[in-house]
């Protein structure tokens, strides 16, 4: 089995990730986060969040709708240039997408293993990424609408209105977290591209004559964020992009790339300027003036924007590969333990000795109530530390007959698997102290 392969079926066999509607065979490009990976999905969403907004105090919050008005996607250019090249494979009939030559590779590769050597494609047509939906009960061109290809225009298309009810000034950002969508030739690589996801995106506004300064500032913020969450320096880089490769709002981009053992470096985040593109088509197409005033000139500009935007579940992915352990016969999951679906799990040794059960519900109603923490009375003691590995838990708190006379439980660590016995009442200080770890 490969690492992908090994991954995907702990995901599904540990509650982190299923194939969407599972029963009637899924939908290309569609999952769901079971129960541990809505949590970890959580805890990389309050990481960014405290990271981006509330640690600052130049940056403001949004939750825009999904839908809207469908002139924003023309003025933002969606609606005309929102593609991808796409090709059809003359002997199959699969379409693929033209930009992605080591997909191409493997697809030849695949005829060619059943000895079809003649392998051929169309030329390259442009599609469009745009789900549509009709607004209303006539399904006609005049109701049609959009779900989001990016969260990033709910932002800018409330520029006016944030400027006008919150204390702002340039530079200053908005930031949100939510769900887009794009109709992908080829979804696919498990979470790495998917037709519907979460994006956590800043938009930060600036003079135009601050953009370079705030660009290669957030350039060092987020990846330090990223080697923060556990990613190693070996497996992490930036990469510019090439000036034919930049979507038509940018003058510059960079992204930072995961060495995803499977495919090598790929996209998990995309920093770009994206000048003042938005904010003058927005006006442009709306009427409504999205220019600010500088108080000490007088004068009137649109801001710049500088845009870090990342994906939930890309980056999910690029942290399970980088957690993901074999240490003999166990499986690791060796995340960071902030970001792990739970911090501590507790066991009752025996689950039919009502004090052992007794006493192990004080100690996780005590857990609970300050770390995630987990229940786990099921099978022999091996078989439950072999689950919380896989799940990730940093600690594992034992409650057996001693625990009874001298108050003392046994703690296991995720990585070392060394075990120590502590007082129930140093159990907090303990965890605290060890987080970082
Ligand atoms: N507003 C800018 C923007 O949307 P992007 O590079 O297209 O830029 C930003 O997307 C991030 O969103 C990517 O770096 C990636 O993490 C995530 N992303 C984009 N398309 C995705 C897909 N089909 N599946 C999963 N994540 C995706």
């Amino acid at each position: 089995m490969t690492k992908l392969e090994e991954i995907i079926a702990l995901c599904k066999r540990r509650g982190f990730v299923y194939p969407t509607s599972d029963i009637y065979g899924g939908i290309g490009g569609f999952y769901d986060l079971g129960p541990q990976g809505v949590a970890l999905a959580r805890n990389i969403k309050d990481a960014w969040w405290k990271e981006m907004v509330t640690s600052r105090d130049d940056v403001v919050g949004l939750d825009s709708s999904i839908i809207l008005n469908p002139k924003t996607w023309e003025a933002s250019g969606h609606v005309a240039a929102f593609t991808d090249p796409l090709i059809e494979c003359k002997v199959c009939h699969s379409r693929l997408r033209a930009d992605q030559e080591d997909e191409i590779a493997a697809h030849v590769a695949s005829h060619k293993a059943k000895g079809e050597k003649d392998v051929t494609f169309t030329e390259p047509r442009q599609f469009n990424l745009l789900f549509k939906t009709f607004v209303g009960p006539v399904e006609d061109s005049k109701s049609v609408a959009y779900l989001r290809g990016e969260t990033c225009q709910g932002i800018f298309t409330n520029f006016n209105n944030i400027m006008t009810s919150n204390r702002v000034k340039i530079p200053f950002g908005i930031a949100q977290i939510g769900k887009a969508f794009r109709n992908e030739v080829t979804p696919g690589k498990f979470l790495f591209r998917v037709r519907e996801f979460e994006q956590m995106e800043l938009e930060y506004f600036v003079e135009p004559k601050d953009a370079d300064s705030a660009f290669a500032m957030w350039k060092g913020k987020r990846m330090a964020w990223h080697l923060s969450l556990g990613i190693s320096k070996e497996n992490i880089r930036f990469r510019q992009h090439e000036a034919t490769e930049r979507a038509h709002y940018a003058s510059d981009s960079w992204d930072i790339e995961y060495n995803f053992p499977e495919w090598g470096f790929k996209e998990v985040e995309g920093i770009a300027n994206r000048t003042d593109y938005d904010l003058k088509t927005h006006s442009k197409w709306s009427g409504k003036e999205l220019k600010v005033v500088n108080q000490e000139t007088n004068e009137s500009y649109y801001p710049y924007v500088i845009e870090p935007s990342v994906g939930v579940t890309r980056l999910m992915l690029a942290l399970l590969f980088e957690a993901f352990t074999k240490d003999g016969d166990r499986t690791v999951l060796k995340l960071k333990p902030s970001l792990a679906p739970f911090m501590v799990a507790v066991f009752p040794l025996l689950p039919n000795k009502p004090d052992l059960v007794t006493k192990a519900r004080e100690v996780y109603q005590m857990l609970k109530s300050v770390f995630p923490t987990t229940w786990d009375d099921r099978g022999n003691i091996g078989k439950r530390y072999l689950a919380q590995d896989e799940i990730g838990t940093p600690w594992c708190v034992t409650i057996d007959f001693t625990t009874l006379e001298d108050g003392a439980v046994t703690i296991r660590n995720r990585d070392t698997t060394k075990q120590e016995r502590i007082q129930i009442s140093a159990l907090i200080d303990y965890i605290r102290t060890n987080i970082q770890l």
